[in-house]
């Protein structure tokens, strides 16, 4: 990179700052069952917002199956934790994929974090501020079952998109989520609930019907449906050409599915106060200490 292009780089990294008011919303992406979409979900989300003129930083989360740089069609360079061991700035361990989004590769283990001293961590935390100053959203993709990990992530992001697919052992195991967290939380945390490869609108509905009724009746949880992606071979083609499907097929049905999630999640966003957010760094704090305590 030559000088100007890191000038300019940094003058735009710094206005991004400058212009911030709000801490990045924190959103996790999962699911009871592997394999539902999530990763696919969370990056053609990730280009609908963007599109929409918010800055999108997808954080993957996934130890065991981490793969979304594949959907992306790249390997990463760095990982969050060379923040800490090479002493990067954090804003330098992104990686940037097709469409200009934003991905970090996690691959750390929290137990990994509890382990620093006190001034690697206040540094760690020092570099998640700037992160959230960054942001205005960071989207984290996760592995599927339930999971310690999993529970303290959902209870300290400010909202949770749980995806099913209309198949019974899906809709299980997305069930045994709400019902796990539900145990660990004192306030129920705000879930969403997106139904994929659903073969019929009617099917998407009948689907997410059963798990809002599941849910208020047994945890009385009240469960958002954000919205429903058909079953569509142009996310597997995506898939095969590593491309997201919103920007190989920005027409098939899986898009145009997914612009019509993203319109109904923004104007439903603005009536929720973020004040209370914390943002990723409140997260991993909230993270950190659940590990504590749980
Ligand atoms: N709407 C859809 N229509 C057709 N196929 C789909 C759709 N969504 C996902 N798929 C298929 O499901 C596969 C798995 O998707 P993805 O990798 O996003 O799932 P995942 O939940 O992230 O999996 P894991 O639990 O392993 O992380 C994709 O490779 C694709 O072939
Ligand atoms: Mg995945």
């Amino acid at each position: 990179m030559d000088q100007a292009q890191s000038l300019r780089e940094y003058m735009h990294r710094y206005n991004v700052q400058m212009e911030k008011r709000k801490p990045s919303r924190v959103v996790t992406i999962t699911s009871g069952k592997g394999g539902v979409g999530k990763s696919n979900f969370t990056l053609n989300f990730a280009l609908s917002l963007q599109s929409l003129g918010k800055k999108v930083v997808i954080l993957d989360l996934d130890l065991s199956t981490a793969n979304i740089n594949i959907l992306m069609g790249i390997s990463p360079r760095y990982r969050l934790l060379d923040v800490l061991f090479q002493r990067k700035n954090i804003l330098d361990v992104i990686e940037k994929g097709l469409g200009g989004i934003e991905y970090i590769y996690g691959g750390l283990e929290l137990e990994d974090l509890l382990r620093l001293d006190q001034r690697l961590l206040a540094y760690f935390v020092s570099q998640l501020e700037e992160l959230q100053n960054y942001a205005d959203f960071i989207l984290l993709d996760t592995g599927a079952g339930i999971s310690k990990e999993l529970v303290e992530f959902i209870l300290a992001s400010d909202e949770t998109i749980l995806i099913t697919t209309p198949e019974p052992t899906a809709i299980a195991d997305a069930y045994a989520v709400l019902k796990t967290v539900h145990q660990f939380a004192e306030q129920s945390p705000k879930f969403r609930l997106v139904i994929n490869r659903a073969q019929s609108y009617a099917e998407a509905v009948e689907t997410s019907k059963r798990m809002q009724n599941a849910s208020s009746h047994f945890l009385k949880i009240e469960l958002k449906t954000l919205g429903y992606l058909l079953e569509d071979s142009h996310v597997r083609k995506s898939v095969k050409l590593q491309t997201p499907f919103l920007i190989t097929f920005p027409n098939c049905t899986a898009s145009k599915n997914m612009k019509q999630i993203v319109y109904s999640y923004m104007p439903d966003l603005n009536g929720i106060p973020t004040a209370s957010s914390k943002g990723i760094r409140g997260f991993f704090e909230k993270v950190l200490l659940l590990r504590k305590s749980l």
